[in-house]
C-alpha cells in the first residue's frame, strides 16, 4: 500500500505542533506536584540541567531518526536496522499506557469547565475546594463518563484526520494558555502569605540531591517533553530536509520548561497560602484544589476558572490526541487497517485500562460485581499511582536510553549528525557535544537512573 506522508506547512507550523504535544496536562498538572513531592528548589534545578543535557539531544535524535527515515516510529526502526523494531514498540506500549490515564485527566478538565459555566457552587468551609475534587473523583460514575467522552473526543477527532482547522485552533489557543497563565501565575505569587511557596521553589536543600529526585526529574522532564516515546520520530517524519531540527528543538524544549514554570509558580504558592506545606503532599491534584481558591480570590475569577479550564482542556487535547495519532500511525502504516478502525480499536483497549485508572482514586474501593457473589467485592488495585510510575519512572526512560543506544552505535551518531547538519545552512557546530551526550552521558545517565528504580526499589516503590 502506497503511503502519502504528509509534511508541516512551515516550521513554525511544525514548532508549535510539537511545542503543542509537549505542553499538556505534564506541564500543568504533573509538574509543579512533582516540584512539591520532590523538595522545592533541588528538583527544579536538576530538572533544569536534565531538560538542557539530555532532554534536548535526545530530542534531536528522535527528531534525526524520524526525518531521516518518514517513517512511523516502527517503521522507522524497521527501515535502519531490522533487529531494533522493538525500540518503536516500546514506545506504543509507554502511549498506550499514558492515554488511558491523560484520558481520566482530560475528562476531570472538562467537569471543570463545566462547573465554571454552570456557576455550580464548591460548598464551604477552609477545604471546600479539595473535598469538593476530592468527592468528585471518589465517585465512581462521573469521572468514568467524563474520562470516556474525552477519549470518544480525541477518537473522533484522530478518525477525522488531525486537520488544518484543529493546527490553527491549538497555533491560537497555545498563546492564550501562555499569557492567561502569567496572570495567574503574577496573582498567586503576590497573594499575602506567598512568600513561603516561593521560598520553598528557590530554596535549595543539599539532601534533595537524591536519587529519588533524580529519577522523578528524569521521568518527568522526558514526560514534559515528548521524549523517549517515539512521539517525536512520528512528527520528525514530517519534518522537511530544509528545516534547522536544532534551533526547532531549542525552541520546543524552551517553550515546555516555560509553561511549565509558569504553572508552578501559578500552583505552589496558592498551596502554601491555601493549605499550608502539607498540601504539598496530596499528589497531582493541585490544579484542581488549589486554582478554583485562587480564582476566588480574583474579580470576575469565575470567568477566569472557565477560561483557564477551557485551555488546559486544548492542551491536554493537542496532547492527547498526537498519542493517540502515534499508535494510530503504526496501526495504519504497518498493518495497512483503516483509520477508523485503529483509532476505535485503540480507544476500546485504553478506555479499559483508562476505567481502571479512574476507578482506583478512591484506594479504599471495592468492587461489587452482582454476577460474582463476592460478599467483600474486589479490591480495586491502586492502579493510579502505578501506572504512573509505569511509564515516567521505567518505560520512558527505557525508551529513551533505547533510542539512544540506537542513534549513537546502531544507526551511528556520524548517520544521524550528518541528516542533522543536512537543515542548517551553518556547520553542526555542537557535533562533538551531541555525540558524546548520546553515546555516553545520555545512555549513561538513563542507565543508573534505571537502575536505581530496578534493583533498589526506588521511584517504582
Ligand atoms: N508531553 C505531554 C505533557 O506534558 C504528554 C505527552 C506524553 C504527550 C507523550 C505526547 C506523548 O502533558
Amino acid at each position: 500500500m502506497k503511503q502519502k506522508r504528509s509534511q508541516w506547512a512551515s516550521n513554525l507550523g511544525f514548532i508549535l505542533a510539537a511545542a503543542g504535544s509537549a505542553v499538556g496536562l505534564g506541564n500543568i498538572w504533573k509538574f509543579p506536584g512533582k516540584v512539591g513531592a520532590n523538595g522545592g528548589g533541588a528538583f527544579i534545578l536538576i530538572y533544569i540541567i536534565i531538560v538542557a543535557v539530555i532532554g534536548f539531544p535526545v530530542m534531536l535524535a528522535e527528531l534525526a531518526i524520524g526525518r531521516g527515515t518518514q517513517k512511523n516510529m516502527v517503521g522507522a526502526f524497521r527501515t535502519l536496522d531490522k533487529r531494533w523494531t522493538f525500540a518503536g514498540k516500546i514506545g506504543i506500549v509507554t502511549l498506550f499506557v499514558i492515554m488511558s490515564y491523560y484520558c481520566v485527566v482530560g475528562g476531570w478538565v472538562l467537569k471543570y469547565i463545566l462547573v465554571y459555566i454552570t456557576g455550580a457552587h464548591f460548598g464551604g468551609g477552609t477545604t471546600q475546594y479539595q473535598d469538593y475534587f476530592v468527592n468528585f473523583i471518589s465517585d465512581w460514575a462521573e469521572p468514568l463518563a467524563w474520562d470516556l467522552l474525552f477519549l470518544i473526543l480525541c477518537i473522533y477527532i484522530v478518525i477525522k484526520g488531525v486537520s488544518q482547522g484543529i493546527e490553527r485552533v491549538s497555533k491560537a489557543l497555545m498563546p492564550c494558555l501562555f499569557l492567561l497563565l502569567i496572570g495567574i501565575a503574577i496573582r498567586s505569587a503576590t497573594l499575602p502569605g506567598a512568600k513561603e511557596g516561593l521560598k520553598f521553589m528557590f530554596t535549595i536543600e543539599p539532601a534533595d540531591f537524591n536519587r529519588d529526585t533524580f529519577v522523578a526529574a528524569l521521568g518527568q522532564a522526558f514526560f514534559s517533553l515528548s521524549v523517549g516515546m517515539g512521539i517525536l520520530i512520528t512528527y520528525g517524519s514530517y519534518v522537511p530536509r530544509t528545516e534547522n531540527l536544532v534551533k526547532s528543538s531549542a525552541w520546543i524544549c524552551i517553550l515546555d520548561t516555560l509553561v511549565a514554570f509558569l504553572a508552578a509558580f501559578a500552583i505552589i504558592p496558592a498551596v502554601f497560602v491555601t493549605l499550608g506545606q502539607e498540601g504539598l503532599g496530596m499528589g497531582g491534584g493541585f490544579a484542581f484544589m488549589v486554582l478554583p481558591r485562587v480564582f476566588a480570590s480574583l474579580p470576575g475569577g469565575v470567568v477566569f476558572g472557565a477560561v483557564f479550564f477551557i485551555l488546559l482542556f486544548f492542551a491536554a487535547l493537542t496532547s492527547a490526541i498526537s498519542i493517540l495519532e502515534s499508535c494510530v500511525a503504526y496501526l495504519e502504516e504497518e498493518f495497512g487497517l483503516h483509520r477508523f478502525k485503529a483509532a476505535v480499536g485503540l480507544g476500546a483497549g485504553m478506555s479499559i485500562l483508562s476505567a481502571g485508572y479512574s476507578l482506583s482514586q478512591d484506594p479504599g474501593r471495592k468492587i461489587n460485581l452482582p454476577w460474582f457473589h463476592f460478599s467483600s467485592g474486589i479490591q480495586m488495585l491502586p492502579m493510579n499511582s502505578v501506572m504512573e510510575k509505569f511509564t515516567d519512572d521505567l518505560m520512558i526512560p527505557l525508551g529513551a536510553l533505547v533510542f539512544c543506544i540506537f542513534t549513537g552505535w546502531i544507526w551511528g551518531s556520524k548517520n544521524a549528525a550528518a541528516e542533522i547538519e543536512a537543515g542548517m545552512e551553518t556547520r553542526f557546530t555542537l557535533k562533538s557535544v551531541w555525540t558524546f551526550v548520546i553515546r555516553f552521558l545520555a545512555p549513561g545517565a538513563i542507565g543508573v537512573i534505571l537502575y536505581f528504580t530496578l534493583w533498589k526499589g526506588q521511584g517504582l516503590s
